[in-house]
């Protein structure tokens, strides 16, 4: 028998069926080695006779928190978490994907020294259950690798976790969009020594996924969101540079469009200037430099007057060929060239002095 004290968060949306078998399941392992498990189930509000079920079931080491404001997977992890008091923290699923009876072994494993531990499919001796489709394979194989920059682990689309509570209390700006709270938790605690316990992934057997399409979309978001945490320079660089190629694009089309407005052919390609110049700042300001919320206008005069030096060889070399050329190309010469001379100037000025934190 075991001193330890452990608490499982399980957050439920529309688990009805599933509960009692895990329910079981958790008895078993407190029975053989975690006699201090506890449960705290966070329901999402589902009104399907969950709150009747655990009434039922009568058992004091089972905590049940029904949320009727928030909504979602990962906050209803983190709500679970923070009403954790124990030493271990385990998070799971409800729909007997995962094996309970692996809880020991992946709270053994932070005692012998892993900042974190998953129930992982894909590290030897781990295994799926026949019957997932394709697609939902393929899925989750493209995901996986997108974690790939923030982590080395084998399965961190896992929902299978233990971790210490100190772990969790140690996390920054953590972020509870989408599904991927396992791999959020690792990067935003600064885990560095994750431990793969294998486990044998089983199918739902009743009740429905939550897994949606808009869920996929969401873990792009996340890992954005990832990246930016764990490479800002790097992001805002890249983005930045996106941004001004189709910055470019823009002014060679503006050029079109306004040079037959204006009387003089300067002033046309001054407004196409104008055009991709603030293109280029809305974009940059709400995605390059998406840390910096100061004043927009401030910002903008900022922007201009560090853009102004390529700005201007871009309309300087613009006007001059367009004398004898088409505007298109010229205007191509021209913003190639003035991008080069600003590139490196802008980007480094915009974000020492107008981005700043
Ligand atoms: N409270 C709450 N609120 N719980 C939710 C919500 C919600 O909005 N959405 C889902 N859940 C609960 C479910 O009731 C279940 O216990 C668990 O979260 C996982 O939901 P599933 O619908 O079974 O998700 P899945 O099978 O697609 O995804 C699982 O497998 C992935 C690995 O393939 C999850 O474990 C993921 O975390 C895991 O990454
Ligand atoms: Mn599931």
């Amino acid at each position: 028998m075991n001193e330890i004290a452990v608490t499982v968060v399980l957050p439920t949306y529309q688990e009805f069926e599933s509960l009692p078998s895990l329910i079981e399941a958790l008895k078993e392992v407190r029975a053989q080695e975690l006699q201090h498990l506890q449960l705290i189930i966070v329901d999402d509000y589902s009104d399907d006779g969950t709150e009747q079920l655990i009434k039922d079931f009568d058992q004091e080491w089972i905590k049940l928190v029904i949320r009727k404001e928030d909504r979602g997977l990962s906050s209803a992890v983190i709500r679970g978490l923070q009403e954790a008091s124990t030493e271990y923290c385990v998070v799971m699923d409800a729909d007997g994907s995962h094996p309970a009876s692996a809880i020991p072994a992946m709270v053994q494993a932070i005692q012998e020294g892993a900042d974190f531990a998953v129930g992982s499919r894909y590290v030897l001796g781990g295994t799926t259950e026949d019957g997932w489709g394709m697609l939902r394979w393929l899925n989750s194989k493209i995901a996986t690798l997108m974690a790939r920059p923030f982590t080395k682990v084998l399965d961190p689309m896992s929902g299978f976790l233990a971790f210490r509570k100190t772990t969790f209390e140690q996390a920054k700006e953590l972020n509870p969009v989408g599904y991927k709270i396992g791999l959020e938790l690792i990067v935003k605690c600064g885990c560095k020594q994750v431990s793969e316990v294998p486990i044998h992934f089983s199918t739902r057997q009743l009740g429905q996924s939550k897994l949606t399409l808009g869920v996929q979309f969401e873990y792009l978001q996340h890992v954005i969101r990832l990246l930016r945490y764990t490479h800002p320079k790097l992001v805002s660089f890249f983005t930045f540079a996106t941004v001004g190629l189709s910055g470019a694009i823009v002014y060679l089309l503006a050029l079109n469009v306004l040079t037959p407005l204006f009387d003089e052919r300067w002033e046309g390609i001054g407004a196409a200037v104008w055009v991709a110049m603030t293109w280029n700042f809305l974009w940059d300001r709400k995605y390059a430099f998406w840390y910096s919320r100061s004043n927009i206008v401030a910002q903008y005069l900022g922007f201009v007057a560090v853009c102004s030096v390529g700005a201007f060889a871009n309309f300087y070399i613009t006007n001059l060929l367009a004398a004898s050329n088409a505007i298109t190309y010229s205007g191509f010469i021209g913003v190639v060239v003035g991008s080069v001379i600003g590139i490196v100037f802008n980007f480094l000025v915009t974000r020492l002095l107008v981005f700043r934190k």
